[in-house]
């Protein structure tokens, strides 16, 4: 099962939705309060724990209505029948992507080339549930006979932005292992963190898909001979497993086969947190925690693959993404997670994101003339009102912006979670409503000014409002909820790239720097120069001490 092809700016409802948005851009989001009386009802989803208010942005109900039928006209059915059924929809790597049945209740077979999936799923998690359970007992022991209470992941991309942004957002149901994460090539990154741990109680994660990354492998090398310098050759058996798809080039570095922890190719590095890549997850806060998280994103992905769009959260925040970007031309999305548990959430999606959809050929093989994959950022709120909300309230640019939240804190915190709650509503609140120049004007005759200064004022403290967000009220941070969230993003994804008609899972544009560095690399490390740019022989030349 292949993926739907077509040129969305041919799409009957494309041009419909251009000519709807001439007529509705100067509407603002309030005047769709009035003239819907309906709205909230309409515009808010329940499901599970998620409360999601989309009624803040902009667009009417016609405006939904017209983004429904762009995704029915668009093929977006059949795709998410191809997606979930293991068809090869990274037609350019010739894989299926399939980590949603890394989460499936593991009851259906889901078939790759005619072989069902699910045994060997089921199988490796048991793996990896028994291998933790064996460290977090302390049954498992260093070479020297103590108990593990250190884990280092060694991985980048998608083998280092996942497992640590969940480790960082579960922190609180973390055990008493302490997991650090190495990513950069930097070799004072991986120093630094030698500086703490102890070789004797730590155990090492190398964690790569292909077993080719640069990074890690520089890394791990670096690693592994700093924890010889302490220990006999045989003690790697105790200290280091691995995670990979390449189960040669793991021989060939020397862990033991029974430390292998093998992955899938029909699971995306940036979709892999799901696999045994999250085995510093699931040593972090252990198997059911681990299990939590799969299961909140098997419910999501239900949700997904089952509910009608004019219910199905993931393709809503599609559309509407797609809305921002194509019609009113949007440079950027904001996500802002109102705790600091997810404060790296926004890192993490900028890969998901950025890396799937930064795509400037069609699924044609053909140069688009229209806009596809947003630029995301964010941090975690309450900070980014101190940072860069200014720019959100009050500047020049359109910058959709999602807020997320939970209901109810983890800790008993006094009044803190009121403050937090409080300070989460009134921002969209505040984004939508803005401020009139007589509220301004009422407010500086209040404080006593004068009518010269009034007037000078003015102009500074006025809000313009009419800014759209999105709105999550989560019950609660737990594995299960956390899981969710995160799934209700890659699906968002998968449907913005049907609807672009590229290719969402490929990552080509990563290639050619890599590439490049390997030729730098040569040139630094001898006498001789490929050739280059001017610029670049300079900086070669520089940095040689030429
Ligand atoms: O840089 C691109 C990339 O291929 C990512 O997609 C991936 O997550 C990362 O590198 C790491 O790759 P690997 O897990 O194979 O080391």
């Amino acid at each position: 099962m292949t993926l739907p092809n077509h040129k969305p700016t041919q799409l009957n409802a494309w041009n419909e939705l251009a000519t709807h948005f001439s007529q509705i851009q100067n509407q603002e989001i309030l005047d769709f309060f009035e003239l819907e009386k309906d709205r909230l009802e309409k515009l808010s989803l329940h499901w599970e724990d998620f409360y999601v208010d989309l009624s803040k942005n902009s667009v009417s109900q016609k405006t939904l209505e017209l983004l429904i039928n762009l995704a029915d006209e668009a093929g977006l059915s059949q795709a998410i029948k191809a997606y979930f059924s293991g068809g090869k929809i990274n037609e350019t790597e010739g894989r299926a992507v399939l980590h949603t049945a890394l989460r499936s209740k593991g009851t259906e077979a889901i078939a790759v080339e005619g072989q069902n999936v699910i045994p060997e799923v089921n199988a490796v998690k048991e793996k990896m549930y028994a291998f933790a359970e064996r460290v977090i007992s302390g049954d498992w022991k260093g070479h020297t006979g103590k108990s593990i209470d250190t884990i280092v992941n060694i991985g980048i991309g998608g083998s280092d932005l996942g497992p640590a942004m969940v480790t960082e957002a579960l922190e609180f149901y973390g055990n008493h292992l302490t997991p650090y994460f190495v990513s950069n090539v930097e070799g004072d990154h991986h120093q630094e963190l030698l500086k703490k741990i102890n070789p004797e109680t730590t155990l090492f994660l190398i964690v790569s898909k292909t077993f080719t990354t640069q990074e890690t492998l520089a890394n791990a090398n670096s690693i592994r001979k700093w924890f010889l310098s302490s220990a006999p050759e045989s003690a790697i058996a105790q200290h280091f497993v691995a995670v990979s798809t390449n189960l040669e080039k793991i021989d060939a570095f020397g862990i033991a086969p029974e430390n292998v922890f093998p992955m899938n190719d029909w699971v995306g590095g940036r979709f892999s947190l799901w696999s045994t890549v999250g085995l510093s997850i699931c040593l972090a806060v252990g198997p059911e925690n681990f299990e939590q998280l799969l299961q909140g994103a098997g419910a999501m992905d239900r949700h997904f693959r089952d509910t009608p769009v004019e219910k199905n959260i993931p393709t809503l925040l599609a559309l509407l993404s797609v809305w921002y970007n194509n019609f009113w031309q949007a440079e950027s999305e904001a996500i802002v997670p109102y705790t600091q548990y997810l404060r790296n959430l926004p890192a993490y999606l900028q890969q998901g994101i950025m890396e799937s959809n930064g795509k400037g050929v069609d699924r044609n093989g053909k140069a688009v003339d229209y806009q596809t994959g947003t630029i995301i950022w964010g941090a975690s709120g309450t900070n980014a009102q101190h940072a860069f909300f200014q720019l959100i309230h009050q500047g020049t640019k359109l910058i959709p912006t999602d807020f997320i939240c939970f209901q109810e804190s983890l800790h008993e915190t006094g009044d803190h979670q009121d403050k937090l709650l409080s300070n989460f509503i009134a921002q969209t609140e505040a984004l939508m409503c803005g401020k009139t120049e007589a509220v301004v004007r009422k407010e500086l005759e209040e404080k006593g000014l004068s009518a010269q200064e009034i007037d000078r004022l003015t102009p500074f403290k006025v809000f313009t409002g009419n800014r759209p967000t999105t709105t999550f009220l989560i019950q609660k941070l737990t594995p299960y909820t956390l899981g969710a969230l995160i799934a209700m993003y890659e699906h968002k994804i998968f449907v913005q790239g049907i609807i672009w008609n590229i290719y969402s899972y490929d990552q080509w544009g990563v290639e050619l720097g890599k590439q490049l560095a390997n030729s730098v690399l040569s040139d630094l490390q001898s006498d001789t120069l490929a050739a280059h740019d001017p610029s670049t022989i300079a900086l070669i030349e520089r940095c040689k001490g030429n």
